[in-house]
Parts: structure tokens; C-alpha cells; sequence
């Protein structure tokens, strides 16, 4: 067989403004071009601990068992579900969106037996119908997504929607892949049992890592179960030695995505998390004013619309993909369309972690204003 031959990468310098990736720091890409250590190496190890030290901050936590997982956010939610889940226990998973479904979807997967709650696509819950629906059935989990990437909407409320599922005896699952870093996420102060992410939202780092982080009552679960975590990768007992005091080897850590994430989060410290909120909402709006008046307007009432990824409606005669493809393109822009019951009928508008600048914003609107007159 003979050798494939390309050419070098040269790619075209896209803005990334769809809902994630988001665009990367330089000193993100800088980190990652650092010499590899071994992943046993008494300075990995010491950097796993600033890792996790910077993640605690990011979820206001002090949750030891805080980490990031290898893997995407996905790895996040399976982490989230499997260590937790032994064949029969009973889920209940609210679902507003496609990340809801996908929750939902996992759960089954390891044996539980899983309940829905719906509600329509761009739709919040009421923590007293959460709490209607988890009444006497015994539910050991309740899952949710804090900030639906598929809609547009941001759950409120986690405080209320915590303290019912322990009065009925479940823990709470939260999904903050497109929350976390851009808005605040309150662990500890909401009383959240387990909650998991992505590196590649509003963290503003190449995806590859899932943070995690599990509280003392989900540790104990943990710990007394009765059947071995179904999934060996993402299994938090033996993962829980590596990051923990034993350091003993589970799996060959992504030393590089550690780097990484190591000097995104520093550069979140150093702004502080509620400068990068107020960043995160002052671009935010200034793009929902923009899009108002390119009669473009948000799809998600302004009480509970997620700043970090905004979805709107299309301007009468403008072709959905027609237009997105015109804004990769003309404008080197990337956007995202809607999916499921919202194919064809939004768009999807990112601006999160780096990606969340001003001049973004003005490029955007520009780019829009020119699309929808020709
Ligand atoms: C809310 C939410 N949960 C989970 C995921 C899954 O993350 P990943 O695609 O990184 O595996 C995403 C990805 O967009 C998301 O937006």
C-alpha cells in the first residue's frame, strides 16, 4: 500500500462562535506546546493538584473528589450516571432539551430504571412539579441540564430543585457543560451532589476533559455499593487513586489536555469569576439588542435566557443553512442551526469563555446585517 501524502494544515482562521468549541486562548495553545512529563511525575502530580484546587474554585466548591475526566463532556455525563447507578435503582431525569434526552438515554444504558419529565424544547421546570414527580417513588438520582445547549434556556432555581430531591431521598445530577466558567454554578451553596463538564465551552479550552465534581453523600453512595461500576474507565473508585492520595496509575492521564486546562483555568482565576460573568452578560446583551433590530429575535423569554449561548430566530427569507454556510464562507464565522424540534427554525449563537468579546459581537452583527439585505 503505498504512503498517503498531505499537505501541511492550514486552516482557515474560523470565529468560533457556535455553541463549542469556543476559541482558545494563545496561552491555552502556548501551555499545550510544553515538553510531556510522565503521568507519575512528582511535577504532573503536583500540577494535578492545582488542577483540581483551580477547578473547586470554578465550581465554588470543597468537594475532594473534584477531577477532570478524560474525555469530552459526554465522558462528564456517563461518569455522572454510571458510578452512581446499579441495575434496577430508580432515575428520574427532567427533560427539556436534547442534552435531557441524551441523559435520559445514558441512564438506561447502565440498568436504571428511568423515569422522564417533560417538558416542551426552550421550557424551564418548576421545582414544585420536580417535586410532585419525585414523591414516593423512591428515586436514588435526579438529573438535569443547568444550561441547555440545544435551546437557549437556563434552568434557575438549582437551590429549590436540590433540597426536593433530598427530601425524597435522591441526589442531584446537574449537567454544567455550557454553564460552568460563564455563569455562576454553585455547588456547594445549591447543595448540587454531583456535577460534571466540558472543557470546550465556556472554560475556553480545547474539548478532551470532563470536570467533575462529587460531594460527600455521593461519595458515600459510592462507596456502599454493592456491584462494581459497569464502566472501567470512568470508574471513580479506582479513579479516585489517582487523583487522591495513593496516586496509584488507573489510566495514562491526557498530560497535554492537562496543561491546558491548567492555564485556562488560571486565566479564569485571574479575571475572576464575577468579572467573567459580567462579561458574559454584557456581550451577551449587546448581541440581543443587535439581533432585535436585524428582526433576528431571541427565541428564549429574557427571564430565564442563557447569556452563554444565545438562540434566535430567523429573519423571514433567509435560508438556514444557506445562510450559515454564507457565514463561514464570506466571514470565516461559525454558527450553529437548531436541532430536533427546532431544526430549521433557530440558530445557535455561542458566546462563551474567549469567544465572548465585544469586537465578536460587532463582527457578527455586521456579517448578519449584510446576509439578511442581500
Ligand atoms: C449541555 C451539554 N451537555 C453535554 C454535552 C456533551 O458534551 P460533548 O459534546 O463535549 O461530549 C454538551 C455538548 O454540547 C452539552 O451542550
Amino acid at each position: 500500500m503505498e504512503a498517503p501524502q498531505f499537505s501541511d494544515l492550514n486552516l482557515s482562521p474560523r470565529v468560533l462562535l457556535g455553541p463549542g468549541p469556543s476559541m482558545v486562548s494563545p496561552r491555552v495553545l502556548r501551555a499545550m506546546a510544553t515538553p510531556l512529563l510522565g503521568h507519575l511525575d512528582p511535577e504532573f502530580l503536583q500540577l494535578m493538584n492545582e488542577v483540581q484546587q483551580l477547578l473547586r474554585y470554578v465550581f465554588q466548591t470543597q468537594n475532594e473528589l473534584t477531577i477532570p475526566v478524560s474525555g469530552t463532556g459526554t465522558a462528564g455525563m456517563e461518569a455522572a450516571l454510571c458510578n452512581f447507578i446499579e441495575p434496577g435503582d430508580r432515575v428520574l431525569v427532567a427533560i427539556n432539551g436534547y442534552f435531557g434526552e441524551r441523559l435520559y438515554e445514558i441512564a438506561g444504558r447502565y440498568g436504571a430504571q428511568v423515569d422522564r419529565l417533560d417538558r416542551p424544547w426552550g421550557e424551564v421546570f418548576d421545582p414544585a412539579e420536580i417535586e410532585a414527580a419525585l414523591r414516593g417513588k423512591g428515586y436514588k438520582l435526579l438529573a438535569l441540564v443547568h444550561a441547555e445547549t440545544s435551546t437557549g434556556a437556563l434552568q434557575p432555581q438549582i437551590a429549590e430543585i436540590a433540597a426536593a430531591a433530598h427530601r425524597h431521598g435522591a441526589l442531584l445530577v446537574l449537567d454544567t457543560v455550557t454553564s460552568l466558567g460563564g455563569l455562576p454554578v454553585e455547588i456547594d451553596a445549591w447543595g448540587v451532589d454531583i456535577a460534571y463538564s466540558g472543557t470546550q465551552k465556556c472554560l475556553s479550552c480545547p474539548p478532551g476533559l470532563a470536570p467533575l465534581t462529587i460531594n460527600a453523600a455521593a461519595r458515600d453512595v459510592l462507596r456502599s455499593r454493592k456491584s462494581k461500576v459497569a464502566s472501567f474507565y470512568l470508574d471513580l473508585t479506582t479513579l479516585d487513586k489517582y487523583w487522591g492520595k495513593e496516586r496509584t496509575y488507573h489510566h495514562t492521564a491526557p498530560i497535554t489536555m492537562n496543561y491546558a486546562i491548567r492555564e485556562a483555568l488560571r486565566m479564569v482565576a485571574e479575571e475572576g469569576l464575577e468579572a467573567r460573568f459580567a462579561r458574559h452578560r454584557a456581550n451577551a446583551e449587546l448581541l440581543w439588542a443587535g439581533l432585535e433590530e436585524l428582526d433576528m429575535p431571541p427565541f428564549v423569554p429574557l427571564s430565564y435566557r442563557l447569556p452563554t449561548l444565545t438562540t434566535c430566530h430567523l429573519p423571514a427569507g433567509l435560508d438556514d443553512a444557506g445562510g450559515r454556510r454564507r457565514l463561514l464562507e464570506e466571514f470565516n464565522i461559525e454558527v450553529s442551526g437548531g436541532f430536533g424540534p427546532l431544526k430549521g427554525k433557530i440558530w445557535r449563537i455561542g458566546l462563551m469563555g474567549f469567544s465572548s468579546r465585544r469586537e465578536n459581537v460587532a463582527l457578527l452583527l455586521t456579517a448578519l446585517r449584510e446576509l439578511t439585505r442581500s
